[in-house]
């Protein structure tokens, strides 16, 4: 794989997508896809990801930057489904916050983890701030998430257009989280795509779909991810659709760069 061309960057404008659980259900998708999956939890000071997932790490991020940690210290494992994770709390501060030199820091050390696994998934903070577009810039894809909300959808095209003044090459895909039906699903991506297509002139591909289930509410409360509380939900197979249909596209972008 081409440097960098494994990171996923899981991205929105808006809070309260479902970012934090897509992430944590496309790192366990991926795992059990036998990929080794690294979820870094860029939402510094909210700690979601070890929040949802139950989770008490003994080292995080802020280890990792001031070098007590290496990588391979600063993660934690999470057994259920077989992935790593790096948390990010420890008092670090909003990335916004954060000076130059530890985001430059940040970056590299993903860089750098990008070498060492399958896939690497970054879940930001909402908000279209520097900080947070450039650490959630690389080589990879970035799953812009939306339900079909009218505000979910001015925040994630405020999102893509700060994100392609930055990197007008940038691979940016929709993915439609906690839509009531198919229906409004499908009207969320088109009125996406055509807002895109008009004013930004590019038309992003639809990743997948995932549709509200209540058995996702069901699973954040008991601190488990959606495979091993509830492995025949809707709600798990669209993500196990959407993690193979995200392999499949990595391996047509890998296809395009080697011809
Ligand atoms: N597909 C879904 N079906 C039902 N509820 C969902 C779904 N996706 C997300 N949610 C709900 O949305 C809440 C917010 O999700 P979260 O991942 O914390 O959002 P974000 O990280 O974007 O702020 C979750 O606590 C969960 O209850
Ligand atoms: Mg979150």
């Amino acid at each position: 794989m081409t440097p960098e061309s494994n990171m996923i960057t899981i991205a929105s404008g808006k809070g309260g997508v479902g970012k934090t659980w897509l992430s944590i259900s496309l790192a366990s998708a991926l795992a059990r896809e036998n990929q080794s999956v690294l979820l870094f939890d860029g939402d510094l000071g909210l700690a979601n990801v070890d929040v949802q997932l139950g989770l008490v790490p003994d080292q995080d991020l802020g280890d990792l930057l001031s070098g007590r940690a290496t990588l391979t210290k600063a993660v934690s494992h999470y057994d259920a489904t077989g992935f790593d994770v790096l948390a990010g709390k420890s008092g670090s501060g909003a990335l916004s916050n954060m000076r130059r030199e530890r985001l430059d820091s940040l970056r590299q050390h993903l860089r750098d983890a990008s070498k060492s696994y399958d896939q690497v998934i970054l879940d930001m903070a909402a908000g279209v701030d520097t900080a947070n577009i450039s650490v959630g810039s690389h080589g990879g894809m970035t799953l812009v998430v939306l339900t079909g909300e009218p505000t979910s959808l001015t925040d994630a095209y405020a999102f893509m257009k700060l994100r392609r003044m930055r990197d007008p090459g940038a691979d940016m895909r929709i993915v439609i989280n906690n839509a009531p039906d198919k229906e409004s699903a499908d009207k969320a991506y088109s009125a996406i795509s055509k807002a895109c297509a008009t004013f930004l002139q590019f038309r992003p591909p639809l990743l997948g779909t995932v549709l509200t289930d209540s058995h996702v509410g069901a699973a954040i409360r008991s601190q488990s991810d959606i495979f091993s509380r509830y492995p025949q939900s809707d709600a798990a197979r669209q993500v196990t659709t959407l993690a193979r249909a995200l392999l499949a596209e990595q391996k047509r972008s890998e296809r395009r760069r080697s011809a």
